[in-house]
Protein backbone atom coordinates (compact mmCIF):
# COMPACT_ATOMS: atom_id res chain seq x y z
CA UNK A 1 0.00 0.00 0.00
CA UNK A 2 1.16 3.35 -1.01
CA UNK A 3 1.50 6.08 1.92
CA UNK A 4 0.93 9.99 0.50
CA UNK A 5 0.62 12.38 3.19
CA UNK A 6 -1.31 15.59 2.12
CA UNK A 7 0.73 18.57 2.00
CA UNK A 8 -2.67 20.40 2.91
CA UNK A 9 -1.80 18.88 6.47
CA UNK A 10 1.85 20.72 7.25
CA UNK A 11 2.64 23.28 9.15
CA UNK A 12 3.01 26.02 6.34
CA UNK A 13 5.76 27.68 8.16
CA UNK A 14 8.39 25.49 7.00
CA UNK A 15 6.98 23.47 4.26
CA UNK A 16 10.51 21.64 2.93
CA UNK A 17 10.94 20.59 6.20
CA UNK A 18 7.68 19.59 6.59
CA UNK A 19 8.20 17.41 2.87
CA UNK A 20 11.67 15.83 4.24
CA UNK A 21 10.04 14.83 7.40
CA UNK A 22 7.33 13.02 5.80
CA UNK A 23 9.59 11.51 3.84
CA UNK A 24 11.68 10.37 6.74
CA UNK A 25 8.81 8.45 8.27
CA UNK A 26 8.35 6.71 5.51
CA UNK A 27 6.04 8.34 2.94
CA UNK A 28 5.69 6.51 -0.64
CA UNK A 29 4.75 10.15 -2.36
CA UNK A 30 3.66 13.33 -1.32
CA UNK A 31 -0.09 14.44 -2.13
CA UNK A 32 -0.13 18.22 -3.00
CA UNK A 33 -3.81 19.63 -2.76
CA UNK A 34 -4.17 22.31 -5.09
CA UNK A 35 -7.75 24.70 -4.45
CA UNK A 36 -8.76 27.35 -6.97
CA UNK A 37 -11.40 28.52 -4.50
CA UNK A 38 -14.26 27.99 -7.02
CA UNK A 39 -14.41 24.22 -7.48
CA UNK A 40 -13.47 23.67 -3.81
CA UNK A 41 -14.42 26.18 -1.09
CA UNK A 42 -10.98 27.29 0.05
CA UNK A 43 -7.77 28.02 -1.56
CA UNK A 44 -4.97 26.33 -0.43
CA UNK A 45 -1.24 26.61 -2.73
CA UNK A 46 -0.09 26.66 -6.42
CA UNK A 47 2.38 25.79 -8.89
CA UNK A 48 5.12 27.98 -7.34
CA UNK A 49 4.77 26.01 -3.62
CA UNK A 50 4.49 23.10 -5.63
CA UNK A 51 8.24 24.06 -7.26
CA UNK A 52 9.15 25.05 -3.91
CA UNK A 53 8.58 21.61 -2.32
CA UNK A 54 10.13 20.13 -5.42
CA UNK A 55 13.27 22.23 -4.69
CA UNK A 56 13.28 20.89 -0.75
CA UNK A 57 13.01 17.13 -1.46
CA UNK A 58 15.80 14.49 -3.37
CA UNK A 59 15.57 14.18 -6.72
CA UNK A 60 13.40 11.05 -6.77
CA UNK A 61 10.55 11.85 -4.39
CA UNK A 62 7.22 11.41 -6.30
CA UNK A 63 5.11 14.65 -6.27
CA UNK A 64 1.30 13.86 -6.92
CA UNK A 65 -0.80 17.09 -7.67
CA UNK A 66 -4.62 16.68 -7.34
CA UNK A 67 -5.75 19.69 -8.65
CA UNK A 68 -9.50 21.24 -7.61
CA UNK A 69 -9.63 23.70 -10.05
CA UNK A 70 -12.16 24.56 -12.21
CA UNK A 71 -9.76 24.33 -15.60
CA UNK A 72 -7.22 22.13 -15.24
CA UNK A 73 -6.66 22.09 -18.93
CA UNK A 74 -5.52 26.23 -18.51
CA UNK A 75 -3.44 25.53 -15.34
CA UNK A 76 -1.50 21.95 -16.23
CA UNK A 77 1.15 23.21 -18.15
CA UNK A 78 2.49 25.11 -14.95
CA UNK A 79 2.21 21.86 -12.69
CA UNK A 80 4.10 20.31 -15.43
CA UNK A 81 7.04 22.70 -15.07
CA UNK A 82 6.89 22.82 -11.69
CA UNK A 83 8.13 19.13 -11.44
CA UNK A 84 5.66 17.15 -10.41
CA UNK A 85 5.33 13.32 -11.24
CA UNK A 86 1.58 12.71 -11.56
CA UNK A 87 -1.52 15.21 -12.43
CA UNK A 88 -4.95 14.38 -11.30
CA UNK A 89 -8.18 16.39 -11.99
CA UNK A 90 -11.87 15.95 -11.73
CA UNK A 91 -14.44 14.14 -13.93
CA UNK A 92 -17.09 16.33 -12.78
CA UNK A 93 -15.50 18.81 -14.96
CA UNK A 94 -16.37 16.36 -18.17
CA UNK A 95 -18.94 18.93 -19.38
CA UNK A 96 -16.21 21.98 -19.73
CA UNK A 97 -12.93 20.48 -20.29
CA UNK A 98 -11.72 18.11 -22.61
CA UNK A 99 -10.81 15.39 -20.15
CA UNK A 100 -9.09 13.38 -22.81
CA UNK A 101 -7.11 15.97 -24.28
CA UNK A 102 -5.97 17.00 -21.05
CA UNK A 103 -5.00 13.65 -19.74
CA UNK A 104 -3.08 12.78 -22.71
CA UNK A 105 -0.91 16.23 -22.83
CA UNK A 106 -0.28 14.97 -19.45
CA UNK A 107 1.13 12.04 -20.53
CA UNK A 108 2.42 13.27 -23.57
CA UNK A 109 4.54 15.78 -21.03
CA UNK A 110 5.99 12.62 -19.42
CA UNK A 111 4.27 12.75 -16.56
CA UNK A 112 1.25 10.23 -14.86
CA UNK A 113 -2.91 11.59 -15.33
CA UNK A 114 -5.25 10.28 -13.26
CA UNK A 115 -8.91 11.39 -13.23
CA UNK A 116 -10.59 11.94 -9.55
CA UNK A 117 -14.35 11.42 -8.33
CA UNK A 118 -16.20 13.11 -5.72
CA UNK A 119 -18.30 11.72 -2.94
CA UNK A 120 -21.48 12.47 -4.67
CA UNK A 121 -20.84 11.44 -8.28
CA UNK A 122 -21.62 7.97 -9.80
CA UNK A 123 -18.49 5.84 -10.46
CA UNK A 124 -19.48 5.27 -14.31
CA UNK A 125 -18.54 8.42 -14.76
CA UNK A 126 -15.15 7.15 -14.82
CA UNK A 127 -15.69 4.30 -16.99
CA UNK A 128 -15.07 5.04 -20.61
CA UNK A 129 -11.63 6.65 -19.37
CA UNK A 130 -10.42 3.60 -17.49
CA UNK A 131 -7.77 3.11 -20.23
CA UNK A 132 -6.26 6.66 -20.62
CA UNK A 133 -5.54 6.67 -16.99
CA UNK A 134 -2.68 5.59 -14.66
CA UNK A 135 -4.75 6.99 -11.83
CA UNK A 136 -8.60 6.94 -10.20
CA UNK A 137 -8.70 8.87 -6.67
CA UNK A 138 -11.91 8.03 -5.20
CA UNK A 139 -12.61 11.22 -2.87
CA UNK A 140 -13.84 9.73 0.84
CA UNK A 141 -14.64 13.55 1.93
CA UNK A 142 -16.06 16.43 0.07
CA UNK A 143 -13.37 17.96 -1.58
CA UNK A 144 -11.89 21.08 0.10
CA UNK A 145 -10.67 20.57 3.11
CA UNK A 146 -8.63 18.18 5.79
CA UNK A 147 -9.85 16.79 8.95
CA UNK A 148 -13.44 15.22 7.49
CA UNK A 149 -14.60 12.18 8.54
CA UNK A 150 -14.38 9.02 6.15
CA UNK A 151 -17.39 8.45 3.80
CA UNK A 152 -17.69 4.43 4.08
CA UNK A 153 -20.69 4.35 0.97
CA UNK A 154 -17.64 4.98 -1.38
CA UNK A 155 -15.91 1.94 -0.99
CA UNK A 156 -18.52 0.30 -3.58
CA UNK A 157 -16.72 2.48 -6.57
CA UNK A 158 -13.46 1.13 -5.39
CA UNK A 159 -14.80 -2.42 -5.77
CA UNK A 160 -16.51 -1.62 -8.67
CA UNK A 161 -12.92 -0.37 -9.77
CA UNK A 162 -11.47 -2.98 -9.20
CA UNK A 163 -13.33 -5.51 -10.69
CA UNK A 164 -13.29 -3.33 -13.84
CA UNK A 165 -9.45 -3.31 -13.66
CA UNK A 166 -9.46 -7.30 -13.84
CA UNK A 167 -11.91 -7.95 -15.85
CA UNK A 168 -10.01 -5.83 -18.97
CA UNK A 169 -6.62 -6.86 -17.39
CA UNK A 170 -6.01 -2.92 -16.69
CA UNK A 171 -3.07 -1.66 -14.46
CA UNK A 172 -4.33 1.79 -13.32
CA UNK A 173 -3.87 2.69 -9.42
CA UNK A 174 -7.19 3.05 -6.98
CA UNK A 175 -6.23 6.04 -4.37
CA UNK A 176 -8.53 6.96 -1.97
CA UNK A 177 -8.26 10.62 -0.24
CA UNK A 178 -10.12 11.78 2.89
CA UNK A 179 -10.73 10.88 6.23
CA UNK A 180 -8.27 8.22 6.13
CA UNK A 181 -6.45 6.73 9.11
CA UNK A 182 -5.15 3.08 10.60
CA UNK A 183 -8.57 1.79 10.80
CA UNK A 184 -10.16 2.86 7.45
CA UNK A 185 -6.48 1.82 5.48
CA UNK A 186 -8.18 -1.68 6.29
CA UNK A 187 -11.73 -0.93 4.40
CA UNK A 188 -9.68 0.98 1.47
CA UNK A 189 -7.19 -1.99 1.22
CA UNK A 190 -9.37 -4.71 1.18
CA UNK A 191 -11.75 -2.80 -1.32
CA UNK A 192 -9.13 -2.62 -3.35
CA UNK A 193 -7.27 0.75 -2.93
CA UNK A 194 -3.59 0.46 -4.11
CA UNK A 195 -2.47 4.26 -2.47
CA UNK A 196 -3.78 6.27 0.61
CA UNK A 197 -3.97 9.93 0.53
CA UNK A 198 -3.58 10.90 4.60
CA UNK A 199 -3.11 14.48 5.83
CA UNK A 200 -4.45 14.94 9.68
CA UNK A 201 -3.60 11.60 10.57
CA UNK A 202 0.05 12.01 9.51
CA UNK A 203 1.30 15.21 9.48
CA UNK A 204 -0.52 16.10 12.86
CA UNK A 205 0.08 12.55 14.63
CA UNK A 206 2.35 12.31 17.83
CA UNK A 207 4.64 9.68 15.92
CA UNK A 208 4.24 9.84 12.08
CA UNK A 209 6.47 7.12 11.38
CA UNK A 210 4.54 5.26 13.65
CA UNK A 211 0.76 6.64 11.80
CA UNK A 212 2.39 5.33 8.45
CA UNK A 213 3.33 1.86 9.50
CA UNK A 214 0.26 1.06 10.90
CA UNK A 215 -1.56 2.38 7.72
CA UNK A 216 0.82 0.06 5.68
C1 LIG B 1 -9.45 17.23 0.62
C2 LIG B 1 -8.08 16.87 0.12
C3 LIG B 1 -7.42 15.81 0.93
C4 LIG B 1 -7.24 16.17 2.38
C5 LIG B 1 -6.97 14.96 3.18
O1 LIG B 1 -9.95 18.26 -0.17
O2 LIG B 1 -8.14 16.43 -1.21
O3 LIG B 1 -6.19 15.42 0.35
O4 LIG B 1 -6.23 17.11 2.58
O5 LIG B 1 -6.84 15.33 4.51
P1 LIG B 1 -7.36 14.40 5.69
O6 LIG B 1 -6.53 13.17 5.66
O7 LIG B 1 -7.13 15.25 6.89
O8 LIG B 1 -8.81 14.11 5.44
ZN1 LIG C 1 -6.30 15.44 -2.22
Amino acid sequence: MLIAPSMLACDFRSIGAEARRALDAGADWLHLDVMDGTFVDNISFGPDICAAIRNSVPSDTYLDAHLMVMAPDHYYPRFVKAGVNMITFHVEREAEVDLRATLAAIRAAGLQAGLAVNPATPVDKVLPYLAELDMVLIMSVVPGFGGQSFMPHVLDKVRRLAEERRKNSLSFLIQMDGGIGAAQAALCREAGADCLVAGSSTFRAPDMAAAIAAMK
